[in-house]
């Protein structure tokens, strides 16, 4: 393989979430969330766990900053948890929940670590569940509140900010398809969630921006490409089809196109959808310009039209053979042709990849080591992807792997491990994967 050198200033990083590594889950006046909620709820975790403790890291993170510096680790993309910010959605600030996300701040800066911070990886406060959730217009309102509160008290030291981690998985497995929280499976209820997403998104902006001088924020998307199944007119339509249902949905009103027509009728038919949770000057403020966007790639879909269930594409993930562990095909491709899309379609300035990785179960052998060669691998392929997309000129700015360390993997519960980093559950203990030790020579070396 020739040598592939990244762009000076290129960013490598790796990424987490509150509540698949946190644990701490009712300390220091932290209030519920929905995660907790539904992972309290016997049946909907796979493997009957919560993230009650996860990787402890509300106690741990001073180590596991240490670990990332000794990676060379440039950025650090964690989110915060806002029922530990406002216990009740709203009002009443807790200051410990604040303090928590100033002392890991301030232990990652001292670490030569950029914060990336996401304000929302899907732990809404539950009493805000309570009162309608998403699906409610008042989560706009509730959801600025929040961003102003953690901006104006991050915003001197976090110079990085995205708003929304993938509002498509949020609204749609929390609302349509309920396999993850808050588990409501209501017609057209994700419509609206998501909506409000976007509108709490646009609305945000400019108030983390009044409170975080010179500050970039962004908002992160899941792609996944979507491949027709075979060349018949059906199957073609039901990939684009699908790829309106995950991908354009988001990322056209975002850019300033509304809501994609296509899709707009077929959510009219299918939910017999009136729209009328959009109010005049939604589609400007979600539209507010940002300073970069975040992809979350993984895998591609095969769609099949004869698949199609309810009148909804079904995004499957089809191959049978080049899976991870998750069952999520490999298909670097994908990465590298969605780029190409986000900027000679979109015109999308800057990009950073805000996660990518692969699912692996390898564990320590007998002399203490992990070697997890097909994340190794995954990566390396995916980081080649990107390579080439750069080469095309294509604006990507950094790239986050995830994970930093084995977590809480939503509704698979602990038996999907995506960490280059392994955890052993029982002690907390954490060991640098191969991959993790192969990532730091390719953050010193700024490429492969
Ligand atoms: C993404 C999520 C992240 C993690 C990975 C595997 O959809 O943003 O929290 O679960 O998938």
């Amino acid at each position: 393989m020739s040598n592939k050198q990244f762009p000076t200033n290129f960013i490598w990083g790796t990424a987490t979430s509150s509540y698949q590594i946190e644990g701490a889950w009712n300390e220091d006046g932290k209030g519920e969330s929905i995660w907790d909620r539904f992972s309290h709820t016997p049946g909907k975790i796979q493997d009957g766990t919560t993230g009650d403790v996860a990787c402890d890291h509300y106690h741990r993170y001073r180590d596991d900053v240490v670990l990332m510096r000794d990676l060379g680790l440039q950025a650090y993309r964690f989110s915060i948890a806002w029922p530990r910010i406002l216990p009740n959605g709203r009002g009443q600030v807790n200051q410990k929940g604040l303090d928590f996300y100033g002392r890991l701040t301030d232990q990652l800066l001292a670490a030569n670590i950029t914060p990336f911070v996401t304000l929302y990886h899907w732990d809404l406060p539950q009493i805000l569940e309570d009162q309608g959730g998403w699906p409610n217009r008042d989560s706009v309102d509730a959801f600025v509140e929040y961003a102003d509160v953690v901006s104006r008290y991050l915003g001197d030291r976090v110079k990085h900010w995205i708003t929304f981690n993938e509002p498509f998985v949020s609204a749609f497995l929390g609302y349509q398809y309920g396999n993850h929280a808050p588990g409501r499976k209501e017609s057209g209820l994700a419509l609206r969630a998501a909506h409000h997403h976007l509108v709490a998104h646009g609305e945000s902006v400019p108030v983390i921006r009044a409170n975080s001088a010179g500050a970039e924020v962004g908002i992160t998307l899941n792609m996944s490409y979507q491949a027709a199944g075979s060349a018949s007119a059906a199957d073609v339509a039901r990939a684009r089809q699908a790829d309106g249902h995950v991908n354009r949905w988001f990322l056209d009103p975002i850019n300033g196109r509304h809501y994609p027509a296509d899709m707009v009728n077929m959510y009219y038919q299918k939910f017999d959808e009136s729209f009328d949770f959009i109010l005049d000057g939604d589609f400007e403020t979600i539209a507010v310009p940002t300073d970069f966007m975040g992809l979350n790639y993984y895998s591609r879909h095969v769609v099949r039209d004869e698949e199609a269930t309810d009148n909804l594409p079904q995004t499957v993930f089809e191959s049978k053979e080049n899976r991870t562990d998750i069952d999520w095909e490999i298909y670097p491709e994908g990465l590298y042709r969605i780029l190409n899309r986000l900027y000679f379609d979109y015109q999308i300035p800057k990009i950073y990849i805000t996660e990518n990785g692969a699912s692996y179960g390898d564990g320590p052998d007998e002399n203490g080591r992990v070697p997890d060669e097909r994340r190794l691998s995954y990566l390396k392929q995916h980081f080649t992807a990107a390579h080439r997309a750069i080469n095309n000129g294509v604006p990507l700015a950094g790239y986050f792997v995830w994970s930093f360390m084995d977590n809480f993997e939503w509704a698979y519960g602990y038996k999907q491990r995506f960490g280059i980093t392994w955890v052993d559950y029982d002690t907390q203990e954490r060991i640098l994967k191969d991959s993790a030790l192969w990532y730091k020579q390719v953050i010193a070396e700024n490429g492969l």
